[in-house]
């Protein structure tokens, strides 16, 4: 009887350590992983991954061990302080990137629109200013216009809340483009210094 009863006491031992176990892996999991949408913010040392790990390539396929990793091929461009460590923008710029517009034809050229939008924004954050020929440099009008923003200045609300949720802005910055995290690039344009009396 004693003994048992000392057996149940030490299987209750054994499952209140088990459920102790899951629930601490479920805990490091989350720490390891705060901000699942948001893949840009991944700890720095899994970030850009080589192609058999990024969950996009097949790691069974022969193909994918021929590919440059990330790292390697994006030493060489011009660098930012977050994401994935490059500067796309002035990548392009400067000519590093040669990006392919079409599938069909390598002559096709991308229909660029230079038009900035300033954003005031209140506070003392700077006003931000969206440009218009940075995007369609890489983008198509049909990426934003209309599911995401209705072609017409100040139409859309938009808030640092909805970016940082993936909406707005965020539907690409953080997750293909530059992350949040980069503040100066949006809020780029300096309130106008209120006139100093002398
Ligand atoms: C990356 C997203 C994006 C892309 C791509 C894009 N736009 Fe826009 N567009 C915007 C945003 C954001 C606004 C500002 C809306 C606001 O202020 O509420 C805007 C505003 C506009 C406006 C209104 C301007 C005004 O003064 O009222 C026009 C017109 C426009 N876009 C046309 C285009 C055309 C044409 C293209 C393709 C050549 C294009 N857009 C590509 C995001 C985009
Ligand atoms: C459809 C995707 C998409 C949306 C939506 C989008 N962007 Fe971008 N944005 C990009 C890409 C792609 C680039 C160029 C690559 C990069 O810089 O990461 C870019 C570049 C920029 C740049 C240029 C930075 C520089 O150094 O010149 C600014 C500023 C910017 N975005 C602001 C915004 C703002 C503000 C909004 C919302 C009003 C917005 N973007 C919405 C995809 C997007
Ligand atoms: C991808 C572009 C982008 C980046 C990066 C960005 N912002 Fe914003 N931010 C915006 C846009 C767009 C708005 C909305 C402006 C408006 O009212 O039309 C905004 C609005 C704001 C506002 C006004 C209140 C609000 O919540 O909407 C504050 C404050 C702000 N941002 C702070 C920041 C800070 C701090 C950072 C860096 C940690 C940052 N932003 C990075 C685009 C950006």
């Amino acid at each position: 009887m004693k003994y048992s009863r000392s057996l149940q006491l030490i299987q209750l031992g054994v499952l209140g350590a088990l459920l102790m176990g899951v629930a601490l892996a479920a805990l490091s999991a989350e720490k390891k992983d705060p901000n699942k949408f948001n893949r840009l913010m991944t700890p720095i040392s899994e970030r850009n991954p080589p192609p058999a790990e990024d969950g996009i390539h097949d790691p069974e396929s022969f193909g994918t061990e021929l590919l440059q990793t990330p790292r390697a091929s994006f030493s060489v461009l011009p660098r930012s302080p977050s994401g994935n460590y490059v500067n796309w923008t002035k990548a392009l710029d400067d000519g590093a990137i040669e990006p392919r517009y079409h599938r069909d034809d390598a002559d096709a050229g991308p229909v660029v629109m230079d038009l900035n939008i300033v954003r005031e924004v209140k506070g003392s954050m700077p006003n931000v200013v969206y440009p218009h020929k940075q995007h369609t440099e890489w983008l198509d009008c049909s990426n934003c216009h209309p599911a995401l923003f209705i072609p017409q200045k100040g139409a859309n609300q938009i808030s640092m809340a909805q970016i940082l949720l993936g909406e707005a802005c965020g539907a690409c910055h953080g997750k293909v483009a530059f992350p949040v995290s980069e503040c100066r690039r949006c809020h780029s344009q300096p309130k106008l210094e209120v006139s100093k009396t002398e």
